[in-house]
């Protein structure tokens, strides 16, 4: 089977990162707003490093400021994934975007993205749930906002919470009453670490936010005793090489630690992050890795139902999408 026809299940992928930068020009053109500086002469976005790319996301997703604008993105979004052959996504979403905190905005805002992706997924697309996260470089007062939206719109559609953002900024216990708001509400969690902070921030989630999956984790290949931990409490990684390479942190696919991480025991799942602005699909990911590891399909149809093993969906969804992944 050609890797693009694989169904695939992808669960770390920002929202406002998935924008296409034509998307987001022509709502910029739509509203008469100048976005300067994030696109290069081919229309693509650019930045240098990831704390310019932190700022280059945040001025593109500064255009996106309805509900109507929000759903109009998840419909763009769930058309590029199905063009991947992903069959079930879950995408992060940000009250701190989406009204501010500000918890009856929020809802509004949930509400058309959830209709957005029920439309997508009646047409035949891709299905779709929700984890809102919080931003660490906004800090720990506004991840108590966050989670409070997060509490009061759980349900079958918003399934996790999890924190994204520059991960040098705040310590991540300061984060423990947003994640212990959440999981008391039935969140699944999830935490961005090891990606730019060494293998003692994958340590510091576990031990103060207790999450089921880390978004990124692969600096934890640094530690033996980590990668045992991990291994033995079943925590999931989710691994986006593609975006670690484009952001420079690792030199090269052959270098990424994806291969040895899932050599140590550790669960291993693959997703895009935020592709266009790393100029990746899944498939492409897939194709790079099987260059890099002989990696075969076998490889991606186990790693694909790992994926779906971890998904934080309720048990109907995921019983109804295993025999697309069998
Ligand atoms: N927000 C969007 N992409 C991100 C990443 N790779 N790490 C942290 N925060 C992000
Ligand atoms: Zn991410």
């Amino acid at each position: 089977m050609k890797l693009r026809d694989m169904p695939k299940a992808e669960l770390h992928l920002h929202l406002e990162g998935a924008a296409p930068p034509a998307f987001i020009r022509g709502l910029a053109a739509e509203k008469g707003l100048h976005l300067s500086g994030i696109f290069d002469d081919r229309g693509a976005y650019v930045f240098d490093d990831f704390w310019q790319f932190l700022k280059v996301y945040e001025a593109a997703t500064s255009v996106l400021q309805t509900p109507a604008d929000y759903a109009r993105l998840v419909s763009a979004v769930l058309e590029d994934r199905a063009a991947d052959g992903v069959v079930y996504a879950e995408t992060f979403l940000s009250p701190d975007f989406c009204g501010g905190g500000d918890e009856g905005a929020w809802a509004e805002y949930l509400a058309a993205m959830q209709e957005a992706a029920g439309a997508a997924e009646a047409a035949g697309g891709p299905t779709l749930r929700g984890i809102v996260t919080c931003i660490r470089h906004f800090g720990p007062d506004q991840s108590r906002r966050i989670a409070r939206c997060a509490a009061e719109t759980a349900g079958n559609w918003l399934v996790g919470f999890g924190i994204a953002g520059d991960e040098r900024t705040f310590a991540l216990r300061d984060f423990a009453w947003a994640f212990d708001c959440a999981r008391e509400a039935g969140l699944k969690l999830t935490a961005h670490a090891g990606e730019w902070d060494g293998p003692a921030s994958v340590a510091a989630a576990l031990d103060h936010l207790r999450p089921a999956r880390i978004g990124h984790g692969v600096r934890a290949i640094e530690d033996a005793a980590l990668l045992d931990r991990l291994a033995e409490a079943g925590t999931v990684l989710e691994v986006c090489p593609g975006s670690n390479i484009a952001l420079g942190l690792y030199p090269g696919w052959r270098m990424h630690p994806v291969d040895r991480l899932r050599r140590a025991g550790v669960a291993v799942t693959l997703s895009t992050d935020d592709p266009p602005f790393f100029h990746t699909t899944l498939t492409q990911e897939y194709a790079r890795l099987a260059d890099a590891f002989d990696w075969e399909e076998a490889e991606f149809a186990a790693i694909n139902r790992a994926a779906l093993a971890a998904a934080f969906c309720d048990a109907d969804t995921r019983t109804r999408l295993a025999p697309r992944f069998a």
